[in-house]
């Protein structure tokens, strides 16, 4: 792993839904490497999940308000004052159940949940990366945005607005790469497959038994390819979605 030299700028990352899962492997993955990281969820900072200078770089926003959004846009802009961010990483994303826990299909799924989903899962990574152009530019920075192998497929846990949000959002991937690409800005997704975290529901294990590698994945397997994804050893990598699921898309 790459850390700062002293003739090297400390990297700056911007991380959505830092406090659990993924995006805490990625947290944990990024800090090691000498990165700073400024974490965005709904909590104040998780004295569970505690990193290096965690509760000064922590702010607290509702992905599902784009007034709240609007608002993480200028602090993040604030405490960036004027420097560069390296890295965007859009992570943050919710999956929604019925009340027995059962999945939202196209027929039972109210415009409510729809738009909500939409809101956090695809507007708000547009809203982040728009809004923070300028700070990518300035650093030739990388954007990942975290989709879902539900995105390419109908799943028997994910919910459908989740599922169209995923595959927006891979669609977007694809749209921000031929534009942020232009100004020296790399825009891929990486797109998970059955990872253990607390997303995933009861009956997995038998989606695992027909994973070729007949395993779920773990929050590190995801965190070291996004990691990949915002250093130097993708330089021409854009517009790509990798898949991490263990060869369960074949
Ligand atoms: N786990 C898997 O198997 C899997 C598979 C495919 C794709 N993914 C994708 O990977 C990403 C991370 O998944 P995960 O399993 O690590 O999720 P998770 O454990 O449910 O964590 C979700 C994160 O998003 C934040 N968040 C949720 N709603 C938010 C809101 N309205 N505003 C701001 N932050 C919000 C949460 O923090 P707060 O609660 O503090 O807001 C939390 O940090 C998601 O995009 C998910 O769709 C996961």
């Amino acid at each position: 792993m790459n850390t700062p030299t002293s003739n090297q700028p400390r990297r700056t990352l911007l991380l959505t839904g830092a406090s659990r899962g993924i995006g805490h492997a990625t947290v944990k993955r990024f800090s090691a490497a000498g990165w700073r990281v400024i974490t965005c969820s709904r909590h104040a900072f998780p004295e569970n999940c505690p990193w290096a200078m965690g509760p000064e770089d922590h702010i607290q926003v509702d992905l599902a308000d784009p007034a709240s959004t609007r608002d993480a846009i200028a602090e993040v802009k604030q405490r960036l004052d004027g420097g560069e961010l390296h890295a965007l990483v859009n992570n943050a994303g919710i999956s929604p159940k019925d009340e027995e826990g059962g999945r939202l299909s196209t027929i039972n799924t109210t415009l409510d949940t729809w738009q909500q989903v939409f809101q956090i899962n695809f507007f708000a990574p547009v809203m982040l990366a728009r809004g923070l152009i300028e700070e990518l530019k300035a650093a030739k920075g990388s954007v990942v945005n975290v989709t879902s192998i539900a995105g390419s497929r109908v799943h028997p846990f994910a919910g459908s607005a989740y599922s169209t949000s995923k595959a927006a959002l891979a669609a977007l991937t694809r749209e921000m790469a031929a534009d942020f690409g232009r100004v020296g800005i790399r825009v891929n997704a990486i797109a998970p497959g059955e990872i253990d975290t607390a997303i995933l529901s009861p009956g997995t294990d038998k989606i695992v038994a027909q994973i070729p590698m007949q395993r779920l994945g773990t929050t590190d397997e995801v965190a070291k390819i996004i990691y990949v994804l915002c250093t130097e050893t993708s330089s021409y990598v854009n517009g790509a979605e990798i898949h991490i699921n263990g060869g369960q898309h074949v």
